[in-house]
């Protein structure tokens, strides 16, 4: 079998950005203010404060605005929600976001709870769960959301297509399998008890890997011809003589390719869709927040 082709989440996902960037121009026009990103970091975690770092430079770079807010690791239960209560009735800002994992003294659930569900450009609060799960409209997660765009950019319709998708967190493996669900897809989800594994994900025509285990998938596990989707990101321990460990993902990018028809990499693939993504569903926020009209499915 030829090799894979390979997913360019980066391009799809520049592509993304520049589209958001042209309506952030024409919405500022229209409503004579920029569309409004707040993150909040509570705390050190250096991954965190890359992510919020490279959230606030896309931001800028779409023509929106983004709101920084940076706590102390040992900031109140009642700082950080009177802290969100004001974002939620700042007309400025569009969107909230806080970034995850908090400080194991705060609650993560009662504090996505406190966040507008107009503002959870996350799509992380229970109100937009509910919404995804009986198809109302909402904002969904943005990393599921960027792998569908993925795959219905390189499948078109997914009708009929036996998919698999290994892994059931609330913020990936569940709004994924009802995202693939809706399009008309046979969904399995699978996770760390399902048993056989391996034979589940043969039968796969779509495979969305989002189990954290580094090149778990290898080329045996796949059906000729799938389309992979590997969410997963992790860095192995480092080579001798160097610093850092090559990042890969949940699946064996080289193993997999020679039997897949199209696979992500990592990093290039899903990673760099989620902050697209997120920008994406800022400027829904945006347009909804301040009654400006946006097409169905203009973005
Ligand atoms: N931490 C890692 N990824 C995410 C994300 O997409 N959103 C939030 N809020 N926190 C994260």
């Amino acid at each position: 079998m030829a090799a894979a082709d390979r997913i360019d989440g980066k391009a799809f996902a520049a592509g993304l950005r520049e589209k958001v960037g042209e309506f952030a121009v024409s919405f500022e026009a229209v409503s004579g203010r920029k569309a409004g990103l707040a993150v909040v970091l509570v705390g050190e975690d250096p991954a965190s404060q890359v992510y919020v770092r490279s959230k606030g430079k896309a931001c800028a770079a779409a023509n929106m605005e983004s709101f920084e807010y940076k706590l102390a690791d040992n900031t109140l239960r009642e700082d950080l929600l009177a802290l969100i209560a004001q974002l939620n009735a700042d007309d400025a800002v569009d969107g909230i976001l806080v970034q995850l994992p908090l400080p194991d003294h705060l609650d993560e659930q009662e504090v996505i709870a406190s966040i507008d569900p107009d503002k959870d450009v996350d799509g992380f609060h229970v109100i937009n769960a509910g919404r995804l799960s009986v198809g109302q409209t909402g904002f969904v997660p943005c990393t599921p959301l960027g792998c569908m765009m993925l795959l219905t950019d390189r499948l078109g319709d997914l009708s009929g297509l036996e998919a698999v998708v290994i892994g059931r967190s609330n913020i990936v493996g569940k709004p994924m399998a009802q995202l693939l669900v809706d399009a008309n897809a046979t969904v399995t989800i699978a996770h760390s008890r399902t048993a056989d594994l391996q034979s589940v994900v043969k039968r796969a025509d779509i495979v969305v890997a989002a189990v954290g285990r580094p090149e778990m998938i290898g080329k045996d596990w796949l059906k000729d011809g799938a389309t992979v989707i590997d969410v997963g990101i992790n860095r192995l321990p480092p080579e001798p003589g160097k610093e850092k460990g090559r990042l890969v993902g949940d699946v064996d990018f080289g193993g997999a390719s020679e039997v897949a028809g199209a696979i992500t990499p990592v990093p290039g693939g899903v990673g760099p869709m989620t902050i697209a993504v997120l920008l994406r569903n800022t400027m829904v926020a945006a347009h909804r927040n301040a009654g400006v009209a946006l097409a169905e499915g203009a973005l």
